[in-house]
């Protein structure tokens, strides 16, 4: 059993819960992951280490489904069933040049540790953190101590510059010399906000969020093509070099289980006591 230590909301949905869990924090790599159970009825969902001290690690999630939502509910003290990890590969933290980090949404979560990292390693370190709108802004002060500079946008102009994380990144490559890139947030915002720097021909990672059950490389699940190979997220990943990466199939095979989702719910919504309206 792993208990919450502490746990609070940083944003509309999206909460941030520090657990004691001394044999992930002490093996813990910017970019890896956790996959959590919560009880013994418990889904596992993975999510990202986005922060240790001492013993204990920092999750950061949005609540968007069964497990997530449950989680928001945790309060201190109370236990965690089940936490693997360290998992996947970690971040390859090396000296490149200037860095840029870009986070969309609740992917900021990731940035914080990467940013500190690759600056300890000699970088310099530009953080872009983009949001729908401002109050859905994340670490933003934990990101202005990290990085050497700090951008925001918000898709309504409610902070900042109007507009998506790529425009900023495309005015970055336009006006200075830069040497890896890094982004991190839904499928469609990496496969944009990397498409800026494919031309130029910069490296980029994205790090990539297929749904996972294992974690570990068994069954299959997270399978995505990059380079035009079969690759598991959770064993190859989930870091990827971003121009190499299928987003589409990425997509495809998001939509498709949310999709099902989605038909499962309507079908208890209409039919709770199990019946499938006779079918
Ligand atoms: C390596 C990795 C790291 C991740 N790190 C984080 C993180 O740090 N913070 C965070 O908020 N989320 C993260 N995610 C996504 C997170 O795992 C899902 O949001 C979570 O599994 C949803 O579980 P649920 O039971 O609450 O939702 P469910 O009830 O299972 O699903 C509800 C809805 O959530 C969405 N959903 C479910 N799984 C995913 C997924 N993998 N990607 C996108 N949407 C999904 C779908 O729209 C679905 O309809 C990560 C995913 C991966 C693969
Ligand atoms: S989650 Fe099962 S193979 Fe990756």
């Amino acid at each position: 059993m792993y208990p919450v230590e502490k746990a609070t909301q940083l944003a509309d949905r999206v909460y941030q819960v520090w657990i004691h869990a001394p044999h992930v924090a002490r093996h813990a790599a910017p970019g890896q992951f956790v996959v959590i159970r919560i009880d013994e009825q418990g889904e596992r969902i993975p999510l990202t280490i986005s922060g240790v001290v001492g013993d204990s690690i920092r999750l950061i999630y949005m609540a968007v489904g069964k497990t997530t939502s449950q989680l928001a509910r945790c309060r201190s003290g109370e236990p965690i069933r089940d936490i693997v990890g360290p998992l996947g590969r970690p971040t390859d933290i090396r000296r490149y040049g200037t860095c840029v980090l870009v986070g969309g949404g609740v992917g900021i979560a990731s940035l914080p540790v990467i940013a500190r990292a690759l600056r300890a390693a000699g970088n310099r370190v530009v953080g872009v953190l983009g949001a729908r709108t401002a109050s859905l802004l994340i670490l933003e002060e934990e990101m202005r101590d990290s990085c050497d500079e700090v951008f925001i946008t918000t898709d309504d102009g409610s902070r900042d510059r109007k507009g998506f994380a790529a425009d900023v990144l495309r005015d970055l490559v336009a006006s200075r010399p830069i040497d890896a890139v890094w982004v991190i947030g839904p499928a469609i915002m990496m496969k944009v906000t990397s498409g800026v720097t494919k031309e130029k021909g910069i490296l980029t990672f994205v790090s990539l969020n297929p749904v996972m059950v294992d974690g570990t490389g068994m069954c299959g699940s997270c399978r995505v093509r990059v380079g035009g190979q079969v690759k598991f997220a959770c064993v190859d990943g989930p870091e990827f070099d971003a121009h190499q990466v299928d987003f589409d199939s990425l997509m495809q095979r998001l939509r498709m289980y949310q999709d099902e989702e989605k038909q499962a719910m309507d079908q208890f919504q209409a039919h709770p006591c199990g019946c499938h309206g006779g079918t």
